[in-house]
């Protein structure tokens, strides 16, 4: 069944829970789809998990394009959503607008995600037929203005902040709003709050979707946050693969005939 924004509000009306992966490639789009995962979101977290930076400030939405538009195609039924990159929405509705059309109209995907509560810019987008996914709590564009990976909302004006934050992205017209690294309690209390879904990420239980990180998911990197979880060493498999072959070629075993012409 295609997954559109509508799908995942019936998700929530129903309380059925739904998982997200993020993807940046058309072989991994493929197969989350094929598993049945909800929503793939192109992230721009591709800046450190694919292009090696140390977060996701450096990355371009001109870098983002081509991984948006290698899921956009692997996809068959998950909606795929284009993460906005920093620096391309902040300035004002019309730059938001810009880099939304640029995203719709060069990948292919279904919809965008921004951090934080720029409401003018979500109307915007919104009224221009662009649906978009928030994104509050610990929002990894501003790493550097919130000094480091630190859970949001601990105390009860923080907690205060993030409820007001989901109540105005929702009133602005988003159809979902991922919870980054909020106390499962408060992430709970916003989830009952809105209509619209949550999705989660280091945020407990309660959310109606989750959403990793899929190279973290995956064991591909060496380090992942201590929220995530790995659901397979990919790292390993890959390293005792690559290690034997490496072995089977020194050894001239690789190719056989089998492989051979
Ligand atoms: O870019 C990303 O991977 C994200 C997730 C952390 C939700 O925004």
């Amino acid at each position: 069944m295609k997954i559109r924004t509508g799908t995942l509000a019936e998700h929530k009306a129903q309380g059925k829970k739904f998982a997200c992966l993020t993807s940046y490639d058309n072989q991994t789009a493929q197969i989350f789809d094929e598993a049945g995962v909800a929503v793939l979101l192109v992230g721009d977290s591709a800046s450190n998990a694919v292009l090696g930076n140390r977060d996701t400030v450096p990355i371009t939405l001109a870098e983002m394009i081509p991984f948006g538009r290698a899921v956009a195609s692997g996809a068959k039924n998950a909606l795929v959503v284009l993460d906005l990159p920093f620096g391309s929405y902040e300035v004002s509705s019309a730059q938001a607008l810009e880099s939304g059309f640029m995203a719709m109209k060069q990948t292919g995907c279904a919809a965008v995600k921004l951090e934080g509560a720029k409401l003018e810019q979500i109307r915007a987008l919104v009224d221009a037929g662009i649906p978009v996914m928030g994104h509050v709590g610990f929002t990894p564009q501003s790493v550097n203005a919130l000094s480091g990976y630190k859970v949001q909302g601990r105390d009860e004006q923080g907690a205060a902040r993030i409820m007001q934050e989901c109540k105005d992205i929702e009133a602005a017209g988003a159809f979902a709003i991922v919870l980054e690294m909020v106390p499962s309690e408060l992430a709970s209390e916003i989830t009952e709050a809105l209509s619209i879904p949550t999705i989660g990420i280091g945020a407990g239980n309660g959310c109606d979707g989750q959403i990793l990180v899929w190279t973290d998911f995956a064991g591909l990197d060496a380090r992942s946050p201590g929220f995530s979880k790995q659901y397979v060493n990919l790292r390993k498999l890959l390293s005792d693969a690559a290690s034997d072959y490496v072995a089977e070629v020194s050894a001239g075993e690789f190719p056989t005939k089998q492989q051979s012409f």
